[in-house]
Formats: structure tokens, sequence, C-alpha cells
């Protein structure tokens, strides 16, 4: 083999979507709270929590550039209101990308809010709020994010509940050429979170604990073959191609049509200048 066809050889070896059954021991990094965040079950789970000190999050060692994400979470029970509880991807900079999702506590019995925004070159404003159509203290549930070149999608329990469209033809920005890591946290919100801040973080009922497990990413291995760049597997693998089909926008407007609290594409009186874009194109 001449050193050009080594070159491409190896780079069809590296062309493949990475699964990782996440093992948190391995794949990511406590970066705040210290041992308010315990790493448990052989690296399977691990437990955020929150005090009056501080509260506690981690990110993943790997970063990437399209990917699917899914995080079993257990939210904080009881007395939850003030705190909140995130999973989120993230890029870095001024001029950042983030989508997240975020778990906004409440008072016993009382609802939480899931609370939902996509970020683009450091400007957000794209908040979705939802209601959930279980207790999410009681079990674990799944929440994902799905992003590829063509939309990013919220998923529920593989439900999805929001769809974020690349309409850059249309000139709304979209994260398509900064990496994310994945980032989980448990933090005081408690000027906002519950019922816009009124409802303040009851610390006699601290520590609170959040439990996460089962951390699974399917990322862009990207290889280069001659002057094509692609996402190693995932031009052939499903989640790189996937979008919401005729079937599943039905399920997503129903969705949003019964659990849907806030809608920024809905505030007219927030946004006097006209709503987004992406808001009136897709109406
Ligand atoms: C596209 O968006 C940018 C940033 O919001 C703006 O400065 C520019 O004028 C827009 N271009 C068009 C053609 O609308
Ligand atoms: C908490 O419960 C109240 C009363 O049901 C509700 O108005 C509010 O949206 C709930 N969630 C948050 C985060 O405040
Ligand atoms: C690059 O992509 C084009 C179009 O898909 C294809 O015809 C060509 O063979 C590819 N080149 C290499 C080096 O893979
Ligand atoms: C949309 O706006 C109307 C009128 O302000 C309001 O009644 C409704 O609750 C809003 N829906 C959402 C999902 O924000």
């Amino acid at each position: 083999m001449g050193s050009s066809q080594i070159l491409i050889f190896v780079s069809i070896l590296s062309c493949s979507s990475l699964i990782l059954a996440g093992d948190f021991r391995q794949d990511v990094d406590i970066i705040w709270g210290n041992d308010k965040a315990k790493i448990l079950e052989n690296g399977q789970a691990i437990t955020l929590s929150l005090d009056k000190v501080s509260g506690s999050g981690f990110q993943s060692q790997a970063q990437f550039l399209f990917g699917k994400i899914s995080m079993e979470i257990k939210l904080v029970p009881g007395n939850s209101a003030g705190t909140v509880t995130s999973f989120y991807l993230a890029s870095k900079g001024a001029m950042w990308d983030e989508i997240d999702f975020e778990f906004l506590g409440n008072l016993s019995r009382d609802p939480y809010t899931v609370h939902t925004n996509v970020i683009t070159q450091g400007k957000g404003d794209r908040e979705q709020q939802f209601r959930l159509w279980f207790d999410p203290t009681i079990d674990f549930h799944t929440y994902s994010i799905l992003w590829n070149p063509k939309t990013i999608v919220f998923y529920v329990d593989g439900t999805p509940i929001r769809e974020f469209k690349n309409m850059k033809t249309m000139n709304v920005s979209y994260p398509e050429k900064q990496e994310m890591r994945v980032h989980s946290s448990l933090w005081n919100g408690d000027d906002w979170a519950t019922r816009g801040g009124l409802v303040k973080t009851d610390w006699s009922k601290a520590p609170f604990t959040a439990y996460y497990r089962n951390y699974e990413v399917q990322e862009c291995v990207w290889s280069v073959r001659g002057s094509n760049v692609s996402c190693g597997g995932g031009d052939s693998s499903s989640w790189f191609k996937e979008g919401i089909d005729e079937n599943s926008m039905k399920t997503l407007k129903w969705v949003q049509s019964n659990f849907m609290i806030y809608d920024y594409c809905n505030d007219s009186k927030r946004f006097r200048l006209g709503l987004a874009t992406e808001c009136v194109a897709l109406n």
C-alpha cells in the first residue's frame, strides 16, 4: 500500500458512530461541589446534592459535534422549591451554543416545570416550558437530546416534546460548528425558579439530591476522506438523519397542546419588536 492508500484505509476504520453506555468514573469530571457529587454502582450512577454552601455538577470529558445523548434522572423529591436540576449540552466561549433541559423544583405535591432553551452563538431567549405527565421524583425517566445537522429534538421517555430545526437558510443561526460537552448540575435558583422566585428554597430540608444513571452517548466521530468530511458511521446511522416524521410530529403537537405552559413564540408582550424569525417562519 502507498502511504495515501494507508491514510484512506485508516480513515475508513475511524469511520464509526461511537455508542457509549457511559461509565461515569471514566467519562465525566466532577467540576463543582467536590464530594457533593458521588459516583456509585461501579460508575453506572451518580448523585448530585445541594446544600446552603453549594450545589454540585459534572461534565463529560468528551466533546463532540452532533450526537444523541440520553440520561435517566430521578429528580429531587418532596419540597424541591427553588432547586434547579439540569442536563444540557454546551460549548465554550462568548459565542457559545447550548441545548438545555432544566427541571425547576416546587413545593411538595406541586408540579415540576421542565424548562428548555436553545442558545446559539451566545443568544438564547428561546424558552419553552412543559409540565410532565408523571411525577418525576418517584422513578427514573429518560431525557434525551438529539442534535444533528438537520434538527434538535428534546425527548422525554422517547416522546418528542420540542423541535428546533436548522433554519439557517432563513438566517436563524444553528449550532453546527462548535463541539459541545454534556453537563449536569444541581443548584439553587430560588431567585427565579419557583413561581418566578416567590417561593424560596427551604434549607431545613437540605441536602437536596438528584440521581442520574444510564448515561448514553451516540456521537459523531468525524473522518476525512480526501476532501470529504463526514460524520463517521453517522451518515448511515439512523440518529444522524433522524428528524421528526409525520407520526412523531403528531405526538409532539399533542404534547405541546396539552403540556406546554410557556412558549417564547407565543409571547409578543415580551418580544415587542417582533417574535424570533423561527417562530414567524413556522406559522
Ligand atoms: C441575518 O442575521 C444577522 C444577525 O441577526 C443580521 O445582522 C443580518 O442582517 C441578517 N441578514 C438578513 C439577510 O436578514
Ligand atoms: C409550582 O406550582 C405552582 C402551583 O401549581 C405552579 O403555578 C408553578 O408553575 C409550579 N412550578 C414552578 C417551577 O413554579
Ligand atoms: C467524496 O464524495 C463524493 C460525492 O459523495 C464521492 O463521489 C467521492 O468518491 C468521495 N471521495 C472520497 C475520497 O471518498
Ligand atoms: C399563548 O398565549 C395565550 C394568550 O396570551 C395564552 O393564553 C396561552 O396560555 C399561551 N400558551 C402558551 C403555551 O404559552
